[in-house]
């Protein structure tokens, strides 16, 4: 972002880059046997990573992990950081949790999956209809698959083709999210994707139910899919009235509606689609749910079950029906651990204390900025909070991006990491997890104010 931009005036870039430069060095001075490593690695990985993310996310050489426990993990340089990134809201529950690794233990040494179901896949069913209200749930290893599934469903159920996303969306890497509007176009936003792969779908403002409307009028629509509030673009709330608004248009235009809960699960229990009273007809979740273990779902309407089990696939002979489903989905494993995930570690009790220490965490960085006379707000959504580089939070994706200044945020990581923070990225913001205490939370506010202060005009 350049220097032009209208709240980011009282930061002097030229220390931002002086800082970012010596940070950055100091860095590499603690990460000796990761860079190593990185070197080693690179002769048969690129990027010397199992995954790009691994490196990709990071503005820095990749760190090679030995270890963690609560809500820090330790580098093979011994290095700790407290993590407010949480492998992207997958470990919300920290590091090494007990009741976890008992669970995942006592069910590996069993066996962990004999494509075929177990008890708990029932009892976690179970669980989630009471907590999210829909009342039947299938299961995929991550939430890229659940919306995979999702839409291939909503696609027969409705004989429509369309889908509508809104702007700011990640919805994982699947054909038809990997779309970006350009000039009211919608067109791949990544390499190597199919040809025609974005031709069916339409990416809408956030907020926008005139443009909602006028899309879902063509009656092509198979699936609204949304975020209960946009956490990939930084953290886009919804205005008042816009999810009933979203739910009485797609009943209006026989539109079915997604709600994909993968980070936003953490956000509250039963997710944003209780604690807001919204009604879809699939809800998409995971990550945070399997602490690690490949793990995701989506729930759906008793209506949309009924054609389900109608039209499998089920190879018997008849004609090809829904193909859904994959040889590790539902595992033994996984349901073992979010089993014990949701009976005995995500409790209301937990979310409450989360979304406490999340009210400290974004009322710590608006005080930081109010003192400073930045005319910035902090994000906030339960225990979600981050840097809004603007007075007002954005409505949308392209004022959600505002706030992405990479030069800033770059350089704050390396700060952070430096002092034992572990950031979230960039397209995020720090969030608490049960892990966390309110001593973490202050010592991550205190660091961040430091960070202000070596960058801001004097
Ligand atoms: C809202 C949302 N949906 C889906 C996904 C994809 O999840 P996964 O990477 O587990 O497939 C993500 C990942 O960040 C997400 O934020």
């Amino acid at each position: 972002m350049p220097s032009t931009h209208p709240f980011t005036q009282k930061i002097d870039r030229t220390r931002l880059a002086q800082l970012r430069q010596d940070e950055d060095q100091a860095f590499r001075q603690r990460i000796p046997r990761s860079i190593a490593l990185r070197e080693r690695a690179l002769k048969h990985m690129p990027l010397g990573v199992p995954m790009p993310w691994m490196a990709g996310l990071w503005r820095t050489p990749p760190l090679y992990i030995a270890s963690g426990q609560g809500a820090y993990f330790t580098d093979v340089d011994n290095n700790a950081y407290l993590d407010f990134n949480l492998c992207d809201l997958a470990m919300t529950v920290g590091y090494g949790n007990t009741k976890v690794a008992e669970a995942a233990d006592r069910q590996m040494r069993q066996g962990a999956h004999y494509l075929a179901a177990t008890e708990d896949a029932i009892a976690v069913s179970e669980e989630l209809s009471q907590r999210m209200g829909l009342p039947h749930w299938q299961y995929t290893l991550a939430a890229s698959g659940s919306n995979t599934e999702v839409i291939r469903i909503a696609r027969f159920v409705t004989q429509r083709p369309r889908i509508v996303i809104f702007g700011g969306h990640y919805h994982g890497h699947l054909e038809e999210t990997l779309v970006r509007d350009e000039n009211g176009q919608s067109v791949p936003d990544t390499l190597g994707l199919s040809p025609g792969s974005s031709a069916h779908t339409t990416v809408i403002a956030f907020n926008d139910l005139a443009a909602l409307e006028q899309t879902l009028a063509r009656g092509d629509v198979a699936l609204v899919l949304t975020e209960p509030a946009m956490t990939n673009c930084n953290l886009i709330m919804p205005e008042p009235g816009f999810h009933a608004g979203v739910r009485e248009l797609t009943e209006r235009y026989g539109t079915l509606l997604c709600i994909d809960e993968a980070h936003t699960l953490q956000f509250a229990y039963g997710g944003l689609t209780r604690a807001w009273g919204l009604s879809p007809d699939f809800i998409v979740a995971g990550k945070g749910l399997g602490s690690g273990v490949s793990f995701a779902l989506y729930g759906m309407t008793e209506a949309i079950a009924d054609v389900v089990t109608r039209t499998l696939d089920i190879d018997d002979g008849s004609p090809r029906g829904l193909a859904l489903g994959g040889t590790l989905y539902g595992s033994a494993l996984a349901m073992a651990v979010a089993r014990v995930m949701l009976e005995e570690i995500l409790t209301p009790s937990a979310y409450e204390r989360v979304a406490q220490l999340g009210s400290r965490l974004a009322s710590g960085l608006s005080a930081v900025f109010a003192e400073r006379q930045l005319p910035w707000s902090a994000f906030h959504c339960g225990p979600r909070s981050g840097y809004c580089l603007a007075p007002c939070l954005p409505r949308n994706g392209e004022e959600g991006y505002l706030s992405l200044d990479y030069d800033l945020i770059d350089a704050r990581r390396v700060f952070m990491a430096n002092r034992g923070y572990w950031d979230a990225v960039g397209s995020a913001g720090p969030q608490a997890c049960i892990a966390h205490t309110q001593t973490d939370i202050d010592g991550y506010v205190a660091a961040a104010a430091e960070f202000l202060d070596r960058i801001i005009k004097s």
